[in-house]
């Protein structure tokens, strides 16, 4: 089912002055933190602004397969995008070059939460997203992943499921103690439009009202902070087609 990659071996470019494509990375080292679906909806806005968009799912756990497997059965069109790559970790510094000269914006889902797994595809990255949720648990563990991830890359955070959005003063808190040690990029409320489209392969940016805005907020800053240049804020993905022709199928 997955695409192998066709990427070809040479040293990875120094990160200073990166040219092509970015290499994002979304890790953290609390587990639920909502690591994959920020992969997933992150990867759809980039493929609904034209990006030519790779995923690589490091975590043994698999779900971003499952997921891209999901989109992808019986697909067409937007929705046979993003491409899934198997590289494993220790190939990624190699593999760096060919998949910035392929992609214009390659995602990777989290090894597992080894420091030395995480440091080391943090050194070939541009950016490590940390999602986090708004609870004592999740937050204390970002201290240690900030630090981890110090020097290797540039660094933020995402704040996902907020229970009641904006307006959430567990929220609130917990933005100023992520924003005490790193830029948080955008914050995600608690919502099943995350959830239930992912059953589908499908993503909350792409079929929902509140998740699309949100998404396209994170995407705005993740993009300009990777020196990404986007599409104008109200950029709609173009998936009609597929959603019409689903209905008259009865599956949507
Ligand atoms: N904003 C959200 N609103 C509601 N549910 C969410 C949201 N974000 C993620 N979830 C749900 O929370 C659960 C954990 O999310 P996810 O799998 O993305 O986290 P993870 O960090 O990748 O977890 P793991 O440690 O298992 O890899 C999933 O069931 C997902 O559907
Ligand atoms: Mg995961």
């Amino acid at each position: 089912m997955i695409r192998e990659v066709a990427v070809e071996c040479e040293k990875t470019q120094h990160k200073d002055t990166p040219s092509g494509g970015r290499i994002l990375l979304v890790t953290k080292l609390k587990g639920g933190s909502g690591a994959t679906t920020t992969c997933r909806e992150l990867a759809a806005a980039a493929v609904a602004h034209g990006l030519d968009v790779a995923l690589i799912d490091l975590d043994g756990q698999g779900g971003l397969t499952r997921w891209w497997s999901r989109r992808t059965r019986d697909a067409e069109g937007q929705r046979s995008r993003p491409t899934l790559l198997e590289i494993p970790i220790e190939r990624l510094p190699t593999a760096a070059g060919g998949l910035r000269r392929r992609y214009g914006l390659t995602v990777i889902d989290s090894p597992p939460s080894v420091h030395a797994a995480i440091r080391a595809v943090a050194v070939v990255s541009d950016l490590a997203l940390v999602p986090s949720r708004p609870t004592v648990d999740d937050l204390d563990a970002v201290g240690p992943v900030a630090r981890l991830l110090r020097g290797a890359c540039d660094q933020g955070f995402i704040l996902t499921q907020v229970p009641g959005g904006k307006r959430s003063r567990d929220g609130a808190e917990a933005l100023q103690r992520l924003a005490a040690l790193a830029p948080v990029f955008g914050s995600t409320s608690a919502r099943l439009d995350y959830s239930r489209p992912a059953a589908k392969g499908r993503t909350g940016y792409e079929f929902g009202t509140m998740a699309h805005h949100e998404i396209a907020a994170l995407w705005r800053t993740v993009a300009e902070r990777l020196g990404i240049a986007s599409l104008p804020d109200d950029a709609k993905p173009s998936l009609e087609p597929v959603v019409a022709r689903e209905t008259r199928h009865g599956a949507a």
